[in-house]
């Protein structure tokens, strides 16, 4: 029996095409849904996402991407990721506190919600300390904090000219990582592969310029990866981890990740590695 495989979808960037390309290469049907154009009626669940075997979540915002898998899941539909998964690895706080949680070392980190407390928080840190916002990626809006100048600053801009989610502070000690991290992909409690990302800036996101060489895959980085990956619920996810003069710690779990500068890199087909999870899911539900 041939498996209906959705595809929750936005813009298509190169992660997607790859994503359909292998979908349609291992003969599944593939349904696309824009989320620029889909409504959901919430008591209705709707045919044309129940007759899904399996839905891949690909979809670039967060919060479309965050209250469509509650939706799904809702009705009943297996989707990669789970809603859970995407909670708690869109929001940063919900991340750190889940590794915590599990026992993964994890960069020390401070929540405030004033700039009285705030600026506490950040002083018995000591400085440089690191501000982001909980809900973000690409290094957008990231601050290395060097001084208490800066601090006060940022915290007020943060409470007059942030949205909602500047209103809780973030704070994290900076770690001296040495001009790189680590980028490891997990595939249903598999680490398969894993970059380093290298760049002059603090900021290593390759989004801003930082370049992927292939990181090999120790044992130490294979079970923090894992356990990473299982503290925020499994599925498919991608790791960001320091390398500290106090052993490996993991930074933060990505869902919905690009991968398009890894699979030269690291020489393994990460989006074939994607649909094979997909498709065992959705031979399990048909
Ligand atoms: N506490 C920190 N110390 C040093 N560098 C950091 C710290 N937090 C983040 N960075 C740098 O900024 C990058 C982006 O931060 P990250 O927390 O992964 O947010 P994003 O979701 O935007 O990728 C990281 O890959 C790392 O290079
Ligand atoms: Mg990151």
């Amino acid at each position: 029996m041939t498996i209906r495989v959705g595809m929750l979808q936005s813009r298509v960037r190169v992660e997607e095409k790859l994503l359909a390309e292998e979908l349609v290469a291992r003969g599944v049907e593939l349904v696309r849904f824009d989320d620029r154009e889909f409504t959901l009626d919430l008591a209705a669940p709707d045919p044309a996402f129940t007759s899904c075997n399996v839905i891949l979540e690909r979809c670039i915002n967060h919060l479309r991407a965050l209250y469509t898998l509650r939706v799904l899941n809702d009705w009943g539909i297996p989707t990669v990721n789970r809603y859970e998964v995407a909670e708690v690895c869109g929001d940063k706080m919900l991340t750190t506190s889940a590794l915590i949680r599990a026992g993964v070392p994890t960069p020390r980190t401070m929540i405030a919600y004033t700039e009285e407390s705030g600026i506490r928080a950040i002083e018995e840190m000591g400085y440089p300390v690191v501000l982001k916002p909980a809900v973000g990626s690409w290094g957008r809006l990231l601050s290395r904090v060097n001084d208490r100048d800066a601090a006060e600053a940022l915290l007020e801009h943060k409470l007059t000219l942030g949205s909602f989610h500047h209103g809780a502070f973030y704070i994290q000690e900076f770690i001296e990582k040495k001009g790189r991290d680590i980028r490891t992909f997990v595939v249903d409690g598999e680490t398969i592969c894993g970059i380093y990302r290298t760049s002059d800036h603090w900021i290593t996101n390759t989004a801003r310029g930082a370049k992927a060489s292939n990181c090999p895959i120790t044992p130490e980085l294979d079970d923090l990866s894992r356990r990473a990956a299982e503290a925020v619920g499994g599925g498919v996810v991608a790791i960001d981890l320091f390398e500290t003069d106090r052993g490996i710690m993991v930074n933060e779990v990505n869902y919905t990740m690009e991968f398009r500068n890894s699979i030269h890199t690291t020489g393994v087909n990460i989006p074939a590695r994607i649909v094979d999870y997909v498709i065992r899911l959705g031979e399990g539900n048909s």
